[in-house]
């Protein structure tokens, strides 16, 4: 009996058959079933199971009853955990979430477990009875019972590809813990852009499996940074079960948005800044301070380049910004910022031109006055040399008009007849000293000096005759005058 006590229970089933005297064909009784299923805390899973017995021990009309049990329990004291026999008692904990396969008659022997606890982690067994003689519990190998895993609920899984692009459709998928049609499970996704959730309906309605919930859409540059949602509710009801998961969209775009933002210092104080600028004008000097701002995924690198006259580039630094501390002439020109990533490239460009500034006006300034007083003063020169050069030439004719009036107060006693010698015209004096002078001695004689560009002078000596003492209020005097023509070279005037 020591022994008996070591035998499994089969075994033992197998004694009370044969010491009954009935025949049991136990190759007859077989079940297919998994040896281990694993379920999530609060989910449902089906062990699938079918069974097979032997219809000889058994009356057709009989009841089939099945049931499961906890490994090690005994099937005539112990309670069960699912059953389809009334009578039966079930085990407290199993009441309302083990459930046996309906269709047990057709050997199929699957346990349903709803809302899986972790107490629920252990091994079971099935057994039949069927009137009169099959009653069997399928024991005979470890693999038989299977063991049933309960882990903890996770939270449904995101795929999506690894490089989202703007303006490329994707397919995201969001995969849920599997469970039974006792708890199915409800997938829908949330997205805080509108945009996005307008794509919903894109959403694929017909999974061949309801855990995986395939999300189609097109995302766009406003949709990086995004989060994502896949909310997954288990069951309806009392307590059904929500589970979600999140993923930050990170949609790759080229650079957009390229501008540069000027900031201009003058003697290290902050005079402007301009947040979008095209051209700058600075003076020579100031300190400036250009920045490159824009946007795309991944974050672009920038470089920047001075546009060269009047071809070509010059790369002049790399990073988002550009110091131009002490800018000189050389410094104006083009500024381009390049902007690039793995999507593409962009840039923008920023004029700097040069004022004068108020050191070189002033200068400009200096120079327009000095120039006015140098050309004042030689004005002034010219004007003293003119007026020198006049005056002395004044004083010679009033010298030469002096030696002539001498001669005429002497030997005149009427005004002098000109006599034109041979038709020479006798004219052209230079200036009309001479003749204002005469005027102004004579009293009105005719001008006989008129254009000063002809530079023909005449030196006219009057010779008076000696008059005779006795005859001198008789007789009109004889004058005679002798009229030299020459050339300019010499003043007037032997
Ligand atoms: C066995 O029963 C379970 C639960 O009712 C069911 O899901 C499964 O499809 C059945 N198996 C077969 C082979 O009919
Ligand atoms: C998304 O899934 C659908 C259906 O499986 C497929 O036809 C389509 O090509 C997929 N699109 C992409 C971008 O993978
Ligand atoms: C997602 O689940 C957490 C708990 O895991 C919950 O606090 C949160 O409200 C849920 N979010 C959504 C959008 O359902
Ligand atoms: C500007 O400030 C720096 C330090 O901040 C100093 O070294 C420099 O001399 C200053 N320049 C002028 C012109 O004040
Ligand atoms: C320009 O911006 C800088 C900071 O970026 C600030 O310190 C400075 O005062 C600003 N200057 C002006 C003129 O607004
Ligand atoms: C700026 O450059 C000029 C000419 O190169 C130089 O004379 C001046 O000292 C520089 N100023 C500063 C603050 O470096
Ligand atoms: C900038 O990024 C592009 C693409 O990511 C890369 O090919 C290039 O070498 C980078 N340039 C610099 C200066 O980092
Ligand atoms: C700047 O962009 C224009 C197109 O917008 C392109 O033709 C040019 O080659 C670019 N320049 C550089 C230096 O990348």
């Amino acid at each position: 009996m020591v022994v008996l006590v070591l035998f499994s229970t089969w075994m033992v089933e197998f004694l009370v058959f044969s010491f009954l005297g009935l025949q049991c064909d136990l190759a007859k009784y077989t079940i297919n079933v998994p040896d281990m299923v694993s379920v999530q805390e609060g989910l449902c899973v089906i062990i699938p199971c079918d069974f097979t017995y032997d219809p000889n021990d058994a009356i057709a009309d009989s009841p089939l009853y099945g049931y499961w049990y906890e490994q090690g329990a005994n099937a005539d004291s112990n309670a069960a955990v699912a059953t389809n026999n009334n009578q039966k008692r079930i085990e407290e904990y199993a009441r309302g979430r083990f459930h046996l396969s309906e269709e047990v008659e057709h050997g199929n022997c699957s346990l349903i477990i709803s809302d899986a606890r972790r107490t629920d982690l252990k091994k079971y067994y099935f057994r039949m009875e069927q009137g009169p003689k099959a009653k069997f519990s399928y024991i005979k190998a470890e693999q038989n019972q299977p063991f049933v895993s309960v882990t903890e609920l996770e939270n449904p899984k995101i795929q999506m590809p690894e490089k989202l692009q703007a303006g490329h459709r994707v397919n995201i998928t969001c995969i849920a813990p599997e469970s039974c049609s006792w708890k199915r499970p409800h997938v829908s996704w949330e997205h805080l852009s509108h945009q996005v959730r307008s794509g919903i309906p894109a959403m694929q309605p017909n999974n061949p499996k309801d855990h995986i919930s395939v999300f189609t859409f097109t995302p766009s540059v406003e949709d990086n940074g995004q989060e994502l949602t896949c909310q997954v509710t288990y069951g309806e009801g009392l307590n059904p079960l929500h589970i979600n998961e999140t993923v930050r969209l990170n949609i790759h775009y080229p650079p957009q948005k390229l501008r540069i933002s000027t900031e201009v210092m003058r003697s290290n104080k902050s005079l402007q800044n301009n947040t979008d600028s095209s051209q700058i004008t600075v003076e020579k000097g100031d300190a400036v301070v250009l920045h490159c701002v824009v946007e795309g995924n991944p974050l672009p690198n920038m470089t920047w380049v001075k546009t060269l006259q009047p071809s070509g580039t010059l790369r002049l630094t790399s990073g988002n910004e550009l110091r131009l501390l002490n800018v000189t002439t050389q410094d104006a020109g083009e500024y381009k910022c390049v902007a690039q990533n793995t999507e593409g490239f962009a840039n923008t460009s920023v004029r700097l031109s040069l004022a004068s500034n108020d050191a070189s006006s002033q200068k400009v300034v200096n120079g327009v006055i000095g120039g006015l007083i140098v050309a004042g003063v030689i004005m002034l020169i010219i004007a003293a040399i003119l007026v020198f050069k006049k005056f002395q030439r004044k004083r010679k004719t009033a010298i030469d008009l002096e030696s002539y009036t001498k001669q005429k107060t002497v030997h005149n006693k009427s005004p002098p007849v000109f006599k034109e010698p041979n038709g020479i015209g006798l004219n052209h004096e230079e200036g009309k000293d001479v003749s204002e002078a005469q005027e102004k001695m004579e009293g009105g004689t005719e001008e006989i000096y008129s254009e000063p560009e002809e530079m023909y002078y005449a030196s006219i000596i009057f010779n008076a005759q000696e008059a005779h003492p006795g005859v001198t209020s008789n007789s009109p005097p004889t004058e005679y005058a002798e009229i030299k023509k020459s050339q300019c070279t010499d003043f007037a005037g032997n």
